[in-house]
């Protein structure tokens, strides 16, 4: 099956930045318990190679990405430790060029016409909007959606259980990201029930969506 077949079953790809390594492996645990079988670890902190390396390690069919990738060297982190995917927040052509090299699925942040044109340019077709909320980008992927129909995208940034519906039924919408389901905040305080419990009821939304594709 195509990654961007499997974004699309999921829905929601959980966003998260681990603080302590032991909050790793019951994060991943909790999103698989709640059926949601992936995670994007981002590179704000720095114990995310080590993250990612030990999901991988710990569970194997889990869908792994790497993201807020801002740097040449943290892709390379990333790759080394076998992430799945790669996302950045915004559009450097650098790592899209380092991209192409390795063949790696590699998402890159867009948030207007001109940056989905030369995303276009340089033939891609799965970005990124980055950051949705702060942009409308409900109103502004639906108007994109004219001139470029044959972009698709991960909104990310201020989704959440409440508006994850209205962004999933817009076209060319792949997935969506978002941070709320292991926040920070719950793995600190180490309430991985929570996490195990938002998964699920995102999995059931989404299925309620999308049906049983
Ligand atoms: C990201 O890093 O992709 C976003 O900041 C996540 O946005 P959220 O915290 O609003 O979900």
């Amino acid at each position: 099956m195509g990654l961007e077949k499997r974004f699309y079953e999921l829905g929601i790809i959980p966003v998260v930045a681990f603080s302590d390594i032991e909050e790793v492996v019951p994060t991943a645990q909790a999103l698989i318990n709640g059926g949601l079988p992936a995670i994007e670890v981002t590179f704000r902190t720095d114990i995310a190679a080590g993250a990612i390396h030990l999901i991988k390690q710990m569970f194997p069919k889990m869908l792994v990405g790497a993201g807020t990738l801002l740097s040449i060297d943290q892709v390379e982190q990333a790759i080394k430790v076998g992430a799945d995917f790669f996302v950045a927040p915004g559009f450097n052509a650098d790592l899209i060029t380092q991209a192409w090299e390795y063949d790696l699925m590699f998402i890159p942040g867009c948030a207007t016409a001109s940056e989905v044109d030369e995303a276009l340019r340089m033939n891609i077709k799965f970005v990124k909007f980055f950051p949705a909320e702060a942009c409308n980008a409900r109103k502004y992927i639906s108007a994109l959606n004219g001139p470029y129909p044959q972009m698709n995208y991960m909104p990310t940034g201020g989704i959440s259980l409440e508006n994850m519906a209205e962004y999933l039924e817009i076209d060319n919408v792949v997935c969506c990201g978002g941070s709320w389901i292991a926040s920070s905040s719950l793995m600190q305080s180490g309430n991985f029930e929570q996490v195990r419990e938002n998964a699920k009821q995102v999995a059931e939304k989404v299925k309620s969506i999308r049906g049983n594709n």
